[in-house]
């Protein structure tokens, strides 16, 4: 997945997703819990949940 900027607020790219999964953050909440993402003004709330969920299968898969 090409690195992109998802959320404005806390200023966190997918990479920075990438690597949350890669170091044990196996659910959306638990992603929402540890970086905050989101919770400022929810705009990138679907697109988050939807990167999130597409990088941990790509994780699963080839790990
Ligand atoms: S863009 Fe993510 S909380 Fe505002």
């Amino acid at each position: 997945m090409k690195n992109r900027l998802i959320c404005q607020c806390y200023n966190i790219y997918t990479k920075d997703i990438e690597e949350e999964i890669k170091n044990g953050t196996g659910t959306y909440k638990d992603l929402v819990d540890k970086t905050r993402i989101g919770i400022m003004c929810s705009a990138c709330c679907r697109d988050t949940e939807n990167v999130f969920n597409t990088l941990k299968e790509q994780y699963e898969k080839h790990k």
